[in-house]
């Protein structure tokens, strides 16, 4: 009498295959950063018992908990991506001091998103750009990837789960951030970008093109270009490739193309060649960008096309001579910085990268050590398009499967950038000195080159230089993390190894002070302390630019970073080694490299600044002056107090008695004057000055923008020794994002709207809302005269996102009874254990189940609803339900479809709390279609 439906749903299958039609189409790259659920904290899985509740835990599409497509996540928090929940959180001494003093535990993202029936047969991959630090990724109830690193990318083909319509999908994170894989702020959560990405079936995978030119030895450029191509579709496809060369104006350079065939659910690489002659150089100061657009073709139609960038320029680390770039013989003027920022943490805005490197590009800065691991994409292309040299350096020592992933993403992701000078396989490992540290450097030496040969590698030592066995022995070039004292003995045993520091420095400094006092964790800004294992700003850079054969230097650091508060603990909470404090104010160390860097103008700075107390009067306080003068005379209240030549590596110091009015410095090139500077004593604050580098934002939603605060006395003079607190307001499409004022020492939040100046300054950081409009902030303080500043926010197009849904409870978990000529017993009970007699059923698919010579059939579905139709109760909504039916909860009736024919029917749901059995009896004439062809839904009724 049962017959089964197996048959029925196979000949389904059968006929949807044989008739595939694969789908062409634009490729479409959609922000998935809008609306998604936070939970902070974790969430247990739920526990599993009995035999049917661990059977279906064990399958795809079926995990429970906060992970599965039905969980009630309607109480959670709503937010967008980039997130850092640690930065939003308080200090406390009991937390980690690396981690800045931040709480970082666990926590859960969960979105929803729709695919119309339009995206059936794409290619659907989502992208995860980079999350702190280890993470759980589920998609539609299946567990699709598992993330070991917080800092590289993750690209996650969601093809086969992929749901369409009504039926919408689900992404659940789960976010360990309590594991560790530095000593410094790593942030927590979902702290870069998403995406989702749609494509043809033959498509070029992400990050799939190669295209980074080489210059021949004949003079002539070539582009080896190697595209990736993916064919997830059915059947095999043949297509060609076509990649185009565009300069920097957009002009087309020279184009090739070549045939390609790719098997159903295979890679393969497509190689082509460019040649090229004498292109535009990329270089720091000209950073020319020029553009590989490849298109994929099947039958004359575009099935994928993406714009990759790319730069001709050469570089070569020599052992006798150094760094060339472009055959010119330069030094390596870098500096190491970690990637979070004042007020955002690590959720760094695209926006704020630009910020960061025109402030190291204006000290004169021509390189950038990503310490210690891979940056996000946004800011490889900023070093691009603004001319940053990169050393790229990967998180994880280790050659096992999973971590060589993580490296060969990595070059893959970043070899096209003509930024990146050198790679970095690890810093500071223990095993450096060691046979087995060479042996795992040799195999991630080997992954890089094959993947790269245009590059050098090198390896950030801080010790074993002088082992039997060294990884120095297995690299191009050698990387000394401080050591100054072992850098001739290093040269003069091993005169074939080019060496680059890859780390000095870490001198301490706090923004604005002058006196050093341990008491209150102070350091002064003379650049008279470091590290034990580091030097002075001063000898570091001086023991590199006298040695030719050294590359270059890595300062540690330019920026100060949250966590590893050395040389103090608590209360201290951020670096003191930043050349720039938190939010990016220079220390005195920015206009002492910039007076070292910068050749193409005239620097001229004094400290400290000219405001001391009374009982100060007569007494001597240290005077330096950064330039790159011949000589500088200082004067004071008009008199000269002396003239000294610069040392253009110890600059120069003076000890003035005080007095208050005008300190001044003038700065002489070959008897010329070529530059002045002065410090004020100023008068008593009066009012607050609002800044901004830029005078407009973008109205997308991202841009974002620093604005400093500062106090200034009657005469418009900044007074550097105001330390009020201040409270911002904000009006228009514009809203506060963090807020910083650059001391190490402050346990303030960094979210809000106030913030103390902190010797004379403070950072609002302020981010545009989608549209435009004109944004108004204002910044008061008790007894100061307000002040406002006002931003227009212009119209521009956002980037495409993916819609914020905000769906019902969808009912998407069917089983079905077999097939029965006779009115079966509704309520039946399935035995725990029988996992065979009911079977699996896809809903929502458009179709119908033939009940082929029968009558009747049952859907059932289980599921705890929603707190809000628990209280409230609701309606169960069938859309599309073919067939008479009766509706049954928990053993009762609660409605009939009376008519065969296909319609939407709704039901009551009373308020119940627990856990439903819902049960759908399907009944027609023998031989007729009928069944759940539209979603099942639970909503408000
Ligand atoms: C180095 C290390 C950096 C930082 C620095 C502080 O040894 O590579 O990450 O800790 O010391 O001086």
């Amino acid at each position: 009498m049962f017959k089964s439906i197996l048959v029925v749903l196979c000949a389904f299958l059968f006929c949807s295959i044989s008739n595939a039609q694969e789908k062409v189409a634009k490729r479409e790259v959609l922000s998935l950063d809008k609306g998604w659920r936070f939970h902070k904290g974790d969430i247990p899985y739920p526990v599993i018992k009995g035999h049917n509740e661990t059977y279906r835990n064990a399958k795809a599409g079926r995990v429970s908990g906060a992970a599965s497509t039905t969980y009630d996540d309607s109480s959670w928090r709503v937010l967008d991506l980039p997130h850092d929940w640690a930065i939003e959180g308080r200090v406390t001494p009991d937390a980690n001091l690396s981690q800045g003093y931040y709480h970082r535990g666990f926590g859960w993202y969960r979105r929803k998103f729709r695919l119309s029936s339009e995206d059936k047969g794409k290619h659907i991959e989502l992208q995860f750009d980079g999350i702190a630090t280890h993470a759980t990724i589920w998609v539609n109830g299946t567990v699709l990837h598992r993330n070991w690193c917080g800092y590289t990318s993750m690209y996650v083909d969601i093809t086969p789960y992929a749901t369409y319509g009504d039926n919408l999908n689900t992404v659940a994170v789960r976010v360990d951030a309590d594991a560790q894989e530095g000593w410094w702020y790593e942030g927590a959560g979902i702290y870069r970008h998403t995406w989702l990405v749609k494509r043809s079936p033959l498509h070029i995978i992400t990050d799939g093109v190669f295209a980074n030119p080489v210059k021949r030895t004949d003079g002539q450029w070539k582009i080896p270009a190697e595209i990736s191509l993916y064919n997830s579709g059915k059947l095999s496809a043949a297509g060609e490739v076509e990649v185009t060369l565009l300069a920097p104006d957009g002009t087309i350079v020279t184009t090739q193309t070549t045939g390609c065939t790719v098997g159903a659910l295979k890679e393969e690489v497509a190689s082509l060649k460019l040649v090229v002659s004498n292109p535009q150089l990329w270089s720091p100061d000209n950073p020319t960008l020029y553009k590989v657009k490849t298109v994929v073709r099947q039958n004359g139609t575009v099935t994928d096309e993406t714009e990759t960038k790319c730069g001709f320029r050469t570089v070569r680390f020599d052992k006798n001579t150094g760094f060339w770039l472009n055959d010119e013989n330069i030094k390596i003027k870098g500096v190491c910085n970690h990637q979070d920022h004042a007020g955002v943490g690590v959720a760094v805005p695209d926006a704020l990268w630009e910020f960061r490197l025109r402030k190291l590009k204006e000290m004169g800065v021509n390189a950038y050590r990503a310490a210690h691991n891979p940056m996000a994409k946004e800011f490889m292309a900023a070093c691009d398009s603004m001319g940053i040299m990169v050393l790229d350096e990967n998180r994880l020592f280790n050659t096992s499967p999973e971590y060589v992933r993580q490296l060969e993403w990595l070059v893959r992701r970043d070899r096209n950038c003509p930024s990146v000078i050198l790679w970095s396989v690890f810093n500071e490992e223990p095993m450096q000195g060691s046979e087995n540290g060479y042996e795992m450097v040799r195999r991630m030496y080997d992954v890089v080159k094959e993947m790269d040969s245009t590059r050098s590698i090198t390896a950030a030592m801080n010790g074993g230089f002088f082992s039997e066995y060294n990884v120095s022995q297995g690299v191009d070039v050698g990387g000394f993390n401080y050591q100054i004292d072992n850098y001739d003995r290093f040269h003069e045993k091993n005169p074939d190894i080019p060496l680059t520091s890859s780390e000095d420095g870490s001198a301490f400094m706090v923004r604005g002070e002058y006196k050093t006092d341990k008491s209150r964790n102070i350091i002064d800004s003379y650049d008279s302390e470091s590290a034990g294992w580091g030097a002075t700003h001063r000898r570091a850079w001086k023991e590199v630019a006298e040695r030719p054969w050294m590359a270059g230097c890595f300062y540690w650091t330019g920026f100060d970073y949250h966590g590893e508060p050395t040389p103090f603990e608590w209360p201290s909470v951020s670096s003191f080694f930043g050349i720039m404090d938190l939010c990016g104010f220079p220390k005195m160390a920015y206009y002492l490299h910039q007076a070292q860097w910068r050749e193409d103008k005239p620097v001229l700075e004094l400290v400290p600044h000219w405001n001391w107390p009374v009982d100060s009067i007569g007494k001597p306080i240290q005077v330096m002056a950064l330039s790159n003068a011949d000589k500088v005379r200082l004067l004071l209240n008009g008199k000269i107090i002396s003239e000294q030549q610069v040392d253009p590596y110890e600059m120069n110091t003076w000890y003035v008695p005080y007095k208050p009015g005008k300190l001044e410095a003038i700065g002489y090139k070959d008897g010329k004057v070529v530059s002045r500077t002065k410090v004020e004593t100023t008068k008593a604050p009066v009012c607050l000055q609002l800044t901004s580098y830029r005078n407009s934002l973008a109205g997308d939603g991202r841009d974002a923008m620093t604005v400093t605060v500062e106090a200034l006395d009657a005469k418009g003079r900044h007074v550097p020794t105001t330390h009020n607190m201040i409270e911002f307001s904000i009006t228009g499409p514009a809203r506060i994002i963090g807020l910083g004022n650059g001391n190490p020492n402050c346990h303030e939040p960094e979210k809000g709207n106030k913030r103390s100046l902190f010797n004379g300054l403070a950072q609002v950081i302020i981010q545009a809302t989608e549209g435009s409009g004109e944004v108004t902030l204002t910044a008061i303080t008790p007894g100061m005269k307000q002040a406002t500043l006002t931003i227009p926010v212009n119209q521009v197009a956002p980037v495409p996102f993916v819609p914020i849904e905000n769906p019902p409870m969808m009912l998407d978990k069917w089983i079905a009874s077999p097939l029965a000529l006779d009115r079966p017993d509704v309520t039946c009970q399935i035995a725990d254990n029988d996992m065979n007699s009911w079977q699996p059923v896809t809903v929502s698919t458009g179709r119908g189940l033939l009940l082929e010579n029968a009558n009747y059939i049952i859907f059932r579905t289980e599921f705890t609803p929603y707190l809000e139709y628990q209280k409230e109760g609701g309606a169960i909504l069938f859309k599309n339900l073919a067939g008479k039916a009766e509706v049954w909860l928990n053993g009762q009736l609660l409605g009939a479809k009376e008519v065969l024919d296909e319609r939407d029917f709704k039901v009551e749901l009373p308020a119940v709390k627990d856990k439903c059995d819902l049960r759908v009896l399907l009944h027609a004439p023998i031989n007729t279609h009928v069944g759940l062809k539209g979603s099942v839904m639970l909503q408000a009724k």
